[in-house]
């Protein structure tokens, strides 16, 4: 509503000039970028201007992807300036500027990055309406792209006006595509799960169908058992080795068995994650109860369909160590034991946060030169997972190579070995590459990006590239896209707690976009308040089941018309597809079609020869658990706005 009427305001009082308008005079409000806010004359990091030296006075500094729509009536006559990399930044990416008038390209920098030089342009505008200044990834993904527009200046007679560049306030009602699981047992749990010799095993055979249920299993190995009441197998195993074990759920209606693999060796965390975390909902705030209500839900609603992590992020952490140097929970958590024995009596695990700083991104306690007695703390409170977020460590190392910023990982890691329990370990540390070496620092996971929000913009700019790190996913190494933006959240980001910004279709796009990328599943929402859209979002488990897909082979991108095609082969020889509408640039050039574009579908056509599959194939559709049928050569669909047709294509 408030940008409603910032709108209406702007369109009426408008934001004009005349004559030599420079673009650092114009309101920036309105310009979209996808990482951080605009600067006005200076760069995004609020550092003067720098270009390979040369320092300028005045423009913007922004971020890619970035657009600035601007109406110029038809009253301009040029624009010109300089388009740059900004010097003060820790990486080099590349980013190209281009600009669009009354939709064509008109001028464009090529690939920029970091130490070229200030590059100047002049364009004329006679006869243009509006102009798009825009500031595209380049081949590499958004991160780290420091963008400069440098005295920028529009020579025109009449006004110029920023306007919106994404339909403003589109209510689109929330729709469930999800079926309700039948009575009969159904086993939804992941077909491969790895754990170490000696620590302890939980392994949940998570199964939806009506209560009670009976369960069984063969060829269990020595040490495990199996409560044949919940599903829920543990003990601990002893003998290294592959054990195809046959699970058995019975009910009064029916039975269902899967052959599970059960690699018992040195790798863990053999599919992605799949659970909940606190930050993007409760920031700082979480304590005791939000995280035990979190596990009452995931206990009660989510537990059948695979979700098993209860992560506590940032925030919990005692002021100081005690004599002996162990870290405690502050007074929001009296007794980290009684809190992980709550969660693990649900049949979940449990997770903790910290950082290889001295403290952690809220200004916490963290694990710098403790970190073999955090990891002793945390094996005794039972903690199954950890997320290790790089923050205050960045001081230590002035000058961020691979080698000193995976150095503290590495100590992490041998402390972790040298605990005997199974603790996932994710690698906090969102920036360029970090897929390189985090498989090496012995990482099952790490942050690929900075962090997430329920914006469309920000959630594709993250999604929509992880194709750059894509080859690095592998059974027990994942990319981490950040945390699901759906239900409620919002205290993490220092804002109020609201429902997901995303539209449904959005949301739709978004948890079919991280399950075809083998992305860690965290919910970041508000668990105990999630209504039936969420719920149903989250518990589709032919959805869910091309996350957990035991192959975990990577995801492949193809550009096309109205948008991007993502697949990846699944492990039984059929591939999961997924049809996105995406347009990198977002750009509504006139607002009265706003609400028209929310409601069209757009074709989009795969030829599936770039499957590797010739002549007839299956199609099933995902959300809806249907089949469409059988085709020939291609498969043609529409999808909505923002929206994804997600499907399994089986060749016949
Ligand atoms: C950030 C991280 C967030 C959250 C926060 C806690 O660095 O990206 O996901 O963990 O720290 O302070």
């Amino acid at each position: 509503m408030k940008q409603f009427f910032f709108l209406i305001f702007t369109l009426l009082v408008g934001t004009s000039y005349a004559d030599n308008i420079y673009l650092d005079e114009l309101d920036t409000r309105f310009l979209l970028q996808d990482w951080g806010a605009p600067v006005v004359n200076q760069s995004i990091m609020r550092t003067p201007f720098q270009v390979a030296g040369k320092t300028f006075n005045r423009g913007i500094g922004t971020h890619s992807i970035s657009r600035f729509l601007l109406n110029l009536e038809g009253k301009a006559t040029a624009i010109s300036g300089w388009v740059g990399a900004d010097d003060r930044n820790d990486f080099t990416c590349n980013m190209e500027f281009k600009i669009l008038a009354d939709k064509k390209e008109v001028w464009s920098s090529g690939v920029v990055h970091k130490g070229m030089p200030a590059q100047a342009f002049r364009v004329s505008l006679k006869g243009v309406r509006k102009i798009a200044l825009i500031v595209a990834e380049a081949g590499d993904g958004i991160m780290y792209d420091h963008a400069d527009w440098l005295e920028v200046k529009i020579e025109t007679s009449g006004k110029v006006t920023p306007e919106p560049v994404t339909p403003q306030n589109i209510v689109k009602e929330k729709y469930i595509l999800t079926p309700q699981p039948g009575q009969s047992p159904k086993i939804n749990s992941p077909k491969v799960f790895g754990a170490r010799p000696g620590s302890p095993f939980i392994y949940n055979v998570a199964t939806t169908g009506a209560r009670p249920m009976k369960f069984s299993a063969r060829s269990l190995p020595a040490g495990l058992i199996l409560n044949e009441a919940t599903g829920l197998i543990t003990g601990t195993a002893t003998q290294k080795g592959t054990y195809p074990i046959v699970v058995k759920a019975e009910n009064s209606l029916g039975s269902d068995s899967i052959t599970v693999r059960l690699e018992i060796g040195d790798k863990i965390c053999l599919t992605p994650p799949m659970g909940w975390n606190s930050w993007n909902c409760w920031g700082l705030s979480v304590n005791e109860q939000k995280v035990k209500d979190a596990a009452d839900v995931m206990n009660t609603y989510l537990i059948n369909h695979g979700w098993t992590y209860v992560n506590i992020d940032d925030g919990w952490e005692a002021e100081k160590r005690d004599e002996n140097g162990v870290l405690h929970g502050n007074a929001k958590f009296p007794d980290f034991k009684r809190l992980s024995d709550y969660v693990h009596s649900k049949g979940l695990k449990f997770g903790i946060y910290s950082s290889p700083g001295p403290t952690t991104c809220g200004g916490y306690q963290a694990s710098y030169q403790h970190e073999k007695i955090d990891a002793e703390t945390w094996a005794q409170w039972g903690v199954d997972y950890l997320k290790h977020d790089f923050c205050s460590y960045s001081q230590l190392t002035p000058s961020q190579t691979e080698a000193a910023i995976k150095a503290p990982y590495d100590v992490m890691r041998h402390a972790l070995d040298g605990v005997d329990r199974d603790i996932v370990y994710c690698i906090g540390y969102g920036a360029p590459n970090v897929w390189n070496w985090a498989k090496a620092a012995g990482g099952n996971l790490w942050r690929t990006t900075r962090d997430i929000t329920d914006e469309w913009n920000i959630v594709s700019a993250i999604g929509f590239f992880q194709d750059v790190c894509a080859e690095a996913t592998a059974p027990g190494c994942y990319n981490d896209a950040d945390m699901l933006v759906v239900g409620k959240l919002g205290l993490g980001w220092m804002d109020k707690v609201h429902d997901s910004y995303l539209t449904p279709d959005e949301q739709y796009s978004h948890v079919s976009l991280w399950c075809i990328l083998s992305a860690p599943l965290l919910i970041g929402c508000d668990m105990s308040d999630m209504d039936d859209f969420t719920l149903n979002l989250l518990t589709n488990d032919e959805v869910l089941a091309v996350n957990q897909d035991p192959a975990v082979k990577p995801a492949h991108k193809i550009l096309t018309q109205n948008g991007q095609i993502w697949w990846k082969p699944l492990e039984d020889g059929s591939f999961a597809v997924g049809f996105f509408n995406a347009d990198p640039y977002f750009i509504l050039w006139d607002q009265s079609q706003a609400n028209k574009i929310q409601e069209k579908h757009y074709p989009m056509q795969l030829d599936v020869k770039q499957l590797g599959i010739e002549g007839k194939f299956k199609v099933r559709d995902l959300w809806r658990q249907q089949e469409v049928g059988e085709f020939k050569h291609a498969f043609r669909t529409n999808v909505p706005y923002h929206g994804v047709r997600f499907v399994k294509i089986t060749p016949v």
